[in-house]
């Protein structure tokens, strides 16, 4: 076969990165480490930036290396090509989803893909909105049996009504510390542990800068484990990690910016352990019918339960990033990783029989 007719073949990845999430500029990182070592013997990579209003654009591999979302917007006009939505059929086999966090990793983008009949990698339109969802997703799981956080959800119309009795509610059912936090966001986005009552006024008012919806709910102890799954309807644990909080971050006058801790890969826990955690994980992927891959975040408070804490639909590929270490601890590589997502991603859209 001559060169040209071995790039016919390639299955052609549209890597769709940055948006208008919080997370956008954690997706750039993604989407260009999915475009770096994504393998190009299979696959053909397009870089797509998505602009601040939701705009896609086909950027040059060189506007891929600008320092941030921000820079890469102020010369789309000049270096990049705007992609209406209806030209990605053509344009790519499917698409990688490098975004994050709000419409990336919620379900409007993947609503929006099934109309334009593109196969995008992860779960489906359901599964993500549930995802990002931390009370909705809560829900589900409690009635599928699985330990979560004791949460109260509170709305931003009942705040200005009610608060005396959500004051009340708080004591009596959540007591403090408690931790307050938007119920869809990511990147630790106003997420605020709360000594007293008071604080939980400005937590809950900061987190209402987010969400309509604020969580009010119980400060867990213990370690902070976290664990990739592969797979569709036979999904498979990773090696799980263990997420090691930053001292001086966690002394900060009692408002705790989180999830900035490093990694230790196994987390330093008993074989046991590590197998109920796998389990545990497993089970929170098939109860959200989750695709592909997934990241479920957890503590292990030393009781014998594992508590879930959230489901990440579309978990960060930046290349340092854990979920690597823990293919890693597999034998499996970046790129044999990000080959296994777009295979079992290509799998779910060709099985499935309306929306994913
Ligand atoms: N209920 C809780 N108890 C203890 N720590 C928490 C709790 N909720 C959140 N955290 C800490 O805050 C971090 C971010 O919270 P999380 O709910 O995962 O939000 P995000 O979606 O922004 O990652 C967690 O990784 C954890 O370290
Ligand atoms: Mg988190």
């Amino acid at each position: 076969m001559n060169l040209e007719d071995q790039e016919k073949v390639k299955v052609k990845v549209g890597i769709i990165m940055g948006g208008i999430s919080s997370e956008r500029e954690i997706s750039l990182e993604s989407g260009r480490n999915i475009f770096s070592k994504i393998d190009k013997k299979k696959y053909l990579p397009v870089s797509i930036f998505m602009d601040s209003s939701g705009f896609l654009w086909e950027i040059p591999v060189k506007m891929l290396i600008r320092n941030s979302t921000g820079d890469i917007e102020c010369d789309l006009e000049e270096e990049a090509r705007k992609v209406p939505y209806e030209e990605l059929k053509a344009l790519v086999d499917i698409v990688y989803l490098g975004l994050h966090g709000k419409y990336g990793e919620d379900g409007c983008i993947q609503g929006l893909l099934e109309l334009l009949k593109v196969p995008y990698v992860g779960s489906g339109v359901l599964a993500s909105a549930l995802g990002m969802d931390k009370y909705a997703s809560r829900k589900v799981l409690e009635m599928s049996g699985i330990d979560v956080p004791r949460t109260i959800a509170v709305s931003s119309g009942r705040w200005k009504s009610d608060k005396d009795n959500i004051f009340r509610e708080i004591e009596k059912e959540i007591g403090m510390p408690c931790v307050i936090k938007p119920a869809r966001e990511g990147c630790s986005t106003a997420v605020r542990k709360v000594l007293s009552l008071e604080d939980a006024r400005n937590a809950v008012t900061n987190a209402f800068d987010w969400d309509n919806v604020a969580l009010v709910e119980e400060f867990i102890e213990g370690m902070e484990v976290t664990c990739g799954i592969i797979g569709n309807d036979v999904p498979v644990a990773l090696v799980p990690s263990e997420t090691i909080p930053t001292r001086g971050v966690l002394s900060l006058e009692d408002k705790f910016l989180y999830g900035q801790g490093e990694n230790k890969t196994p987390a330093r826990l008993p074989e046991d352990v590590l197998k109920k955690i796998q389990d545990v994980a497993v089970r929170v992927f098939t109860a959200l019918d989750l695709k592909a891959y997934a990241r479920i975040d957890m503590f292990v408070p030393g009781d014998g339960r594992i508590i879930v804490l959230e489901p990440n639909s579309l978990p960060g590929m930046t290349p340092s990033t854990v979920l690597f270490h823990q293919a890693a601890a597999s034998g499996i590589t970046q790129p044999d990783l990000i080959s296994r997502i777009i295979q079992l991603s290509l799998e779910a859209h060709s099985e499935k029989k309306g929306p994913l």
